[in-house]
């Protein structure tokens, strides 16, 4: 099975995952991309979703999914997202597609995480694929020097040849060479660091539930805690 046919397995089966009359929170990217294609056939259950991405509300107001502010909202009672990894406890590394921060933002609100991902993003420890940090401009090279003292080899992402510009107006660095065998400590300090705006370890908001795809068919994870 190629890895789009495992994306649209996993977004079906997402569905399962929405409740009808409640708000939902959705992600962004490919997997989320087939998962609004799956929505579409149940928009009706639904009033609304609140959304993590310029590209994400477009897609969802093209099926007619009205998308709510995040403040309008208090509590979402699932958010269905991908990952660039996962591993075992559930941690994950985000923002292949430099929605990281807003994705962070809805994961906070809601009361379950559902992530959809092929089998090809499962990992036993986080840091294969390059790490995605959101960063305010000015502390571009300062942060470069401090994620090259923990090892790393941190790289301003281009798009066009032009430092790729956030939905926030910010970058992003992706740092290579990392091993990440302590998600939480990690996060908790790389998010101190100043000129931070969000680092793509996903662990504080880690996943409850990873319907990954395989050639077998979708296996649901439940993560324990
Ligand atoms: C977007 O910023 C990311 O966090 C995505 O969730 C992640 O990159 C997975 O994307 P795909 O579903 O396209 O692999």
């Amino acid at each position: 099975m190629s890895p789009d046919a495992l994306k649209a397995l996993v977004a079906r089966a997402a569905l399962a995952y929405v409740e009808p009359g409640e708000i939902i929170g959705v992600g962004t990217g490919s997997t989320v991309n087939c998962f609004i294609d799956a929505l579409a056939t149940v928009r009706d259950r639904i009033p609304g979703a609140v959304s993590s991405s310029v590209a994400t509300t477009q897609r969802l107001r093209a099926i007619g999914v009205p998308v709510f502010d995040a403040n309008e909202v208090e509590t979402l009672s699932v958010y269905i997202d991908g990952a660039d990894e996962i591993d075992p406890r559930g941690y994950m590394i985000k923002g292949g597609g430099a929605a990281l921060t807003r994705e962070k933002i809805v994961a906070a609100q809601a009361r379950r995480f559902v992530c959809i991902a092929d089998q090809s993003k499962w990992v036993s420890t986080l840091g294969r694929f390059p790490l995605p940090v959101e960063v305010i401009p000015m502390a571009t090279q300062r942060l470069m020097r401090q994620f090259a003292a923990l090892g790393g080899q941190a790289r301003l992402r281009l798009k066009d040849g032009q430092p790729l510009v956030t939905d926030n107006g910010q970058h992003i660095l992706d740092v290579h060479g990392l091993t990440i065998d302590d998600p939480l400590a990690f996060e908790s300090m790389v998010n101190n660091w100043p000129g931070v705006v969000t680092v793509g370890v996903f662990a504080h908001q880690r996943a409850h539930v990873c319907l990954l795809g395989t050639p077998e068919g979708v296996r649901t994870i439940a993560f324990e805690g």
